[in-house]
């Protein structure tokens, strides 16, 4: 028979096998919490054997006495022991699923960019920027007076048939070229130079489209008024343009030519980029590829548009952005240009 002493410290042993072992099993935080206060809580077995300890001598009571303590505190550790090692689990387990592979390449949002014509333009804009012009706009709905009349093409005029229009009513019309916007800057200037401005942008003629025509392309026109200027200033600024968009071995000349709003008026040709002048099946044997149209300010154009002739004088060009993409590029089809096919357009990817 075992005295009631030896079977307390029989219990306390037991108790603290099977809370071992529990705690050892724990699963959770919770679980675990919860094994804490079934064994050290007030209403626990510990407690409860220290409840029949009041039986026995001063000795055993003392000799149980610390036998429960230490039951208590291997109680304790184990539950702090054990509460660590699922914490750790816990955020190990966590940082395996959000793991972040730093090697893998990012992904990269599809960034737009800038048309093809568009850079041209802006290729075009810097060049004459640099040269101290100014950059003018004008509407794409124009006046027949602007678009015509005060370029000394009066109704009825044959000139107009050089550009079939797209008439709104009889007064409006798509603009059929972007030298409207000199007319419309020389009036704004009250007869009063000097001018030097370009102006880019959209123009439409009643073409129909095929490889070399679209209804709608881009012109840049240019116009400087001032006292003496004359056509070798013409000729210099576009030999310098030519060479600065196509290549400082490239030449320019000129052709005469017909503009009713400059007299006299050329047509600009530069070298062959492919021949350099020699002649190839590109130039069509004749070492030279046309560029653009230019010539001097009519002296109507520019009384009409409020500016003394005998003061002043001027030169315009046009010139068209498509063709010099086209000749820059080696483009084969001007409607590549506006039929938005993501595959040609990519090709010019740029940043801003
Ligand atoms: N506007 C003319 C055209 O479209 C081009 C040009 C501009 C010619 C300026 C001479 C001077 O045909």
């Amino acid at each position: 028979m075992l005295t009631m002493s030896e079977s307390l410290m029989e219990n306390l042993q037991s108790i603290e096998n099977d809370a071992l072992q529990s705690i050892e099993q724990a699963q959770d935080l919770k679980q675990l919490n919860n094994l804490r206060v079934k064994y050290l809580g007030k209403k626990g077995p510990i407690q409860e054997a220290m409840k029949k300890m009041k039986d026995l001598s001063p000795e055993e009571r003392k000799e149980l006495g610390q036998v429960s303590n230490k039951v208590k505190t291997s109680i304790q550790e184990a539950v702090t022991n054990k509460q660590e090692a699922l914490e750790k689990a816990k955020i190990e387990a966590q940082m395996a699923k959000e793991k972040i592979d730093v090697t893998l390449p990012g992904r990269k949002p599809n960034l737009g960019s800038p048309h093809v014509l568009q850079q041209v333009i802006r290729e075009i804009e810097d060049f004459f920027i640099g040269m101290g012009y100014s950059v003018a706009e004008g509407p794409e709905v124009e006046l027949d007076r602007f678009n015509f009349e005060l370029l000394n093409i009066p109704k009825g005029h044959p000139a107009r048939d050089m550009q079939d229009s797209f008439y709104i009513t009889d007064e409006y019309l798509l603009r059929t070229q972007t030298s409207p916007v000199q007319a419309r800057v020389m009036l704004e200037r009250n007869g009063k130079g000097p001018i030097k401005i370009i102006c880019p942008g959209k123009v439409y003629r009643r073409d129909d489209d095929d490889a070399t025509h679209s209804h709608q392309f881009t012109q840049v026109e240019g116009l400087v008024i001032d006292e003496y200027i004359t056509l070798s200033d013409l000729k210099g600024t576009l030999a310098e343009f030519a060479r600065k968009l196509f290549g400082e071995d490239r030449k320019i000349r000129f052709r005469p030519s017909f503009f009713p709003f400059t007299e006299p008026s050329v047509e600009v040709d530069v070298t062959c980029g492919k021949c350099l002048g020699d002649g190839c099946s590109m130039c069509k044997q004749t070492g030279y590829i046309e560029i653009l149209g230019a010539g001097m300010v009519h002296p109507n154009v520019l009384r009409m548009s409020g500016f003394d002739p005998e003061t002043y004088q001027g030169f315009a060009f046009g010139i068209g952005p498509d063709r010099v993409a086209i000749l820059k590029y080696g483009i084969d089809d001007i409607r590549q240009f506006y039929t938005n096919d993501l595959r040609f357009l990519k090709q010019f990817n740029e940043e801003w």
